[in-house]
């Protein structure tokens, strides 16, 4: 097609989707950060799916794209370098490790604080890998970092 082959072409398409790069080399390095809209976008390939989320943790602002991923409770998550919060990459969930006082003999178990996290709708066509916009009429608390972060430059660490 016409958009992939010129690069000076703007890296956008019609219905709002945003280049951010060829799926060998995300699949190579398993992790790359972009700006979509202007919000810094991390996309982790991890045991064969995209996943795409802000990157500045939800908690302070801690660059998720320089965290570990881990499976906790059976679900890939993204643990954030600053303060080692658990976020799903799937969901964006925040995942924490909880107590029942109330049981007979109270078990750690991890469990879900909701979707704290924003994650992006991934897209791969044609060997490009493509992130939708997003949807800004429902909130999340990493919104926050995305806004005091948007448009600053290069990704910081
Ligand atoms: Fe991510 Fe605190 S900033 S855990």
């Amino acid at each position: 097609d016409q958009n992939s082959s010129d690069p000076h072409l703007p890296l956008q398409w019609p219905d709002g989707l945003v280049l951010v790069g060829k799926e060998d080399d995300i699949k190579n390095s398993q992790r790359i950060t972009a700006k979509v809209n202007g919000r810094e976008v991390v996309v982790f390939y991890h045991e064969g799916k995209f996943h795409a989320l802000d990157s500045r943790c939800y908690h302070e602002g801690g660059p998720l794209n320089l965290g570990e991923i881990e499976d906790i409770a059976g679900q890939p998550c993204i643990v954030c370098p600053w303060h080692k919060y658990v976020i799903t990459l799937e969901t964006g969930e925040g995942l924490y490790e909880g107590i029942n006082p109330l049981e007979p003999s109270p078990t750690p178990r991890w469990q879900s604080k909701g979707v704290k996290q924003r994650i992006h709708k991934v897209t791969v066509n044609n060997g490009n890998v493509y992130v939708s916009p997003p949807d800004l009429s429902v909130s999340f608390d990493s919104d926050y970092f995305a806004d005091k972060y948007k448009n600053n430059g290069d990704l910081a660490v």
